[in-house]
C-alpha cells in the first residue's frame, strides 16, 4: 500500500476498494490524501474520492489583468535593493530541542541583550545588581531586572517583585511618584531599569525606564523616489478571502484604476504573513475554507504574485495561518511552497533594508496577549499595543502568551532601531509615527469571519498603506467598492 493511502487507516479511516483502486490510480494521490483527511470520514466511498478530486480541479484562478498601454511606471528604473539581515532571521538556524538548558540559554541571552540595551539608555546613577544593593544601601542607583510579579499595598503603593542574573530583588513605587503609571503596565518578563534609592528592603523607584526608542532618533528618508506597499492576511483559500478587491489592487498596480504617479512608484511589496488560510487552524476550520488542500491554498496564492508586475520585488514572511511552524520564531516558507514565485521568502520576525530602511517585519501574533495584558489597548488601534512592544524592545515579552521556541539567540529582542516596523494579524489597519520609527499595521485582504462577528471584531479589509520612502509620505488606498478611494 502506498505510504499516502497508509496515512487514512492510521487515521482510523476505512476504504471501499473502489475507493482505494481510484486513489491508487492517481498521481496527485498525495494532495487527494490530504483533502479526505480534512474531511475526516469514518468510511471513504470511491464518491468520496471523486468528490474531492472535482472539487481541486474548481480551483479559482485569478483573471488575468492587462497593463495599461499608457503607464509608465518610474519604479522601472530602479534596481532593487533590498539587504536581509541573515543574523536576525530564525531561518535554517534553529538549534532548539526544548530542554531545560535551552531555556535557561534563552533568557540569559534575552537578558543580557536587553541589559545592553538598557544600559546604554542612561548613565545618570551607577549600576548596581541585586546581590549588592545591601551593600550600597541609601545610595542612589539603577536596578536592571525582570519583573516576576507585582501588587498593590493597602495605601495603594505598588510593590514590584524582580530578578536579574544574581539574584531577587524589591521595588518600592510610590502612588504619588510620576513612574507609578509605567508600572501599572508592567508585564511579567518586562526588563525594565529602576533608578532610586536604596534602602535596607526596597529600591524605592524614582524613575523607571523602559529599553525604548532614543528620544532623539530622527526619521530616515531614501535617495531613490519609490514606495514600498504593505500587505498581510490575505487568507487564500479562505471563504472570506476578497479575491476580487485583492485583483484590483493589482491592476491598480498596473496602471488601471487611476492615482499611477503612486501605482508607478510601487517597487517592494511586503507581505507580513497569513497569505494564506492554512487547514487545521482552528476547529471546524474546513467549514470556512474553499481550498481545502495547503498546497493548492499556496499555488494560487503564487498565482496571484504572478501577477504582479515584474519589476516589483516580493517579500514575503510567514503567520500562524501559514504551513511552517506554529511557535516563535517562525522560519521562512519552504521553497517547495512558493514553487517558481519569485518572491524573497524570510522569517517572522525578519529585518531587511529596504532602500536603506530599516525594516522589522513582524506577523504581530503576541499582539493578541498584549492587546488582553496591559488595560486600555484594543483591536481596533493596533498601533498602540505596537508601540508596547517596541517600547519593550522585544516582540513577545509575555512568555507564554504565545508559543516560542526557546533559541540560544532571542529572535525576538529589538536589537536595532527600526525605521519602518510592520506587522499584521490584526486584521485592522494602523499607523503611527514614534520617535522615526512608522509603525505600520497592514490590515488585511479577508472579509469578517464569523469568530471575529463573535468576538465583536471589525476589521478593515481591502486597505494598502503606501510608503513613499523619499518623502516619508503615507497614503492608504482603499480598493474595497466600485472606486479607488484614497485617504491620506
Ligand atoms: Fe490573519
Ligand atoms: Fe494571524
Amino acid at each position: 500500500m502506498g505510504e499516502d493511502i497508509q496515512r487514512l487507516y492510521s487515521a482510523g479511516m476505512r476504504l471501499t476498494s473502489d475507493a482505494h483502486r481510484l486513489l491508487a490510480s492517481r498521481e496527485d494521490v498525495k494532495h487527494v490524501v490530504d483533502k479526505l483527511l480534512v474531511a475526516n470520514l469514518v468510511f471513504v466511498t470511491k464518491e468520496d474520492v471523486e468528490k474531492v478530486i472535482s472539487q481541486e480541479s474548481k480551483l479559482p484562478t485569478p483573471v488575468e489583468v492587462a497593463r495599461s498601454p499608457s503607464f509608465k511606471p518610474s519604479a522601472k528604473d530602479f534596481t532593487p535593493r533590498v539587504k536581509v539581515v541573515q543574523d536576525e532571521d530564525v531561518s535554517g538556524k534553529s538549534r532548539c530541542t526544548g530542554t531545560m538548558d535551552d531555556f535557561v540559554v534563552y533568557f540569559r541571552n534575552r537578558f543580557e541583550r536587553m541589559q545592553k540595551l538598557l544600559r546604554a539608555r542612561t548613565n545618570s546613577n551607577p549600576f548596581v545588581k541585586s546581590s549588592r544593593l545591601r551593600q550600597n544601601a541609601m545610595q542612589k542607583a539603577i536596578l536592571v531586572a525582570m519583573v516576576i510579579g507585582k501588587r498593590i499595598t493597602k495605601k495603594g503603593d505598588m510593590v514590584v517583585e524582580v530578578e536579574d542574573d544574581e539574584g531577587q530583588a524589591l521595588i518600592f513605587v510610590s502612588a504619588k511618584e510620576k513612574c507609578f503609571k509605567d508600572a501599572k503596565a508592567l508585564l511579567n518578563d518586562d526588563i525594565v531599569a529602576f533608578e532610586g534609592k536604596i534602602t535596607e528592603t526596597f529600591l524605592i523607584a524614582e524613575n523607571l525606564m523602559w529599553p525604548d526608542i532614543p528620544v532623539l532618533k530622527e526619521r530616515n528618508y531614501t535617495k531613490n523616489d519609490v514606495a514600498i506597499a504593505y500587505l498581510s492576511d490575505l487568507h487564500v483559500g479562505s471563504k472570506f478571502f476578497l479575491e476580487k478587491e485583492f485583483m484590483k489592487f493589482i491592476s491598480w498596480l498596473k496602471g488601471n484604476e487611476g492615482n499611477e504617479e503612486l501605482a508607478g512608484k510601487v517597487k517592494y511589496i511586503e507581505i507580513a504573513g497569513d497569505v494564506v488560510d492554512g487547514i487545521g487552524v482552528y476547529p471546524s476550520q474546513e467549514k470556512e475554507l474553499i481550498v481545502r488542500d495547503i498546497y493548492k491554498q499556496y499555488e494560487m496564492f503564487t498565482k496571484l504574485m504572478d501577477e504582479i508586475p515584474d519589476y516589483i520585488t516580493i517579500i514575503v514572511s510567514p503567520g500562524n495561518h501559514d504551513a511552517v511552524r506554529r511557535a516563535e520564531p517562525q522560519p521562512q516558507l519552504p521553497p517547495e511552497l512558493l514553487k517558481e514565485s519569485r518572491a524573497l521568502s524570510i522569517g517572522s520576525p525578519s529585518r531587511l533594508d529596504i532602500e536603506g530602511l530599516r525594516h522589522l517585519v513582524y506577523h504581530g501574533t503576541s499582539l493578541d496577549s498584549i492587546i488582553s495584558g496591559i488595560s486600555g489597548l484594543s483591536y481596533a488601534k493596533p498601533e498602540e499595543p505596537m508601540l508596547a512592544l517596541l517600547k519593550r524592545r522585544h516582540l513577545s515579552p509575555i512568555y507564554g502568551g504565545n508559543p516560542i521556541v526557546p533559541e540560544a539567540h532571542d529572535y525576538m529582542v529589538i536589537n536595532d532601531e527600526p525605521d519602518v516596523v510592520h506587522m499584521g494579524h490584526i486584521h485592522k489597519n494602523g499607523s503611527m509615527l514614534y520617535r522615526g520609527t512608522l509603525l505600520l499595521n497592514s490590515g488585511t485582504f479577508q472579509a469578517r469571519t464569523e469568530f471575529q462577528v463573535r468576538m465583536g471584531h471589525v476589521p478593515s479589509p481591502c486597505i494598502v498603506p503606501i510608503l513613499e520612502t523619499a518623502s516619508g509620505k503615507l497614503t492608504h488606498l482603499s480598493f474595497k467598492g466600485e472606486e479607488t478611494a484614497i485617504s491620506r
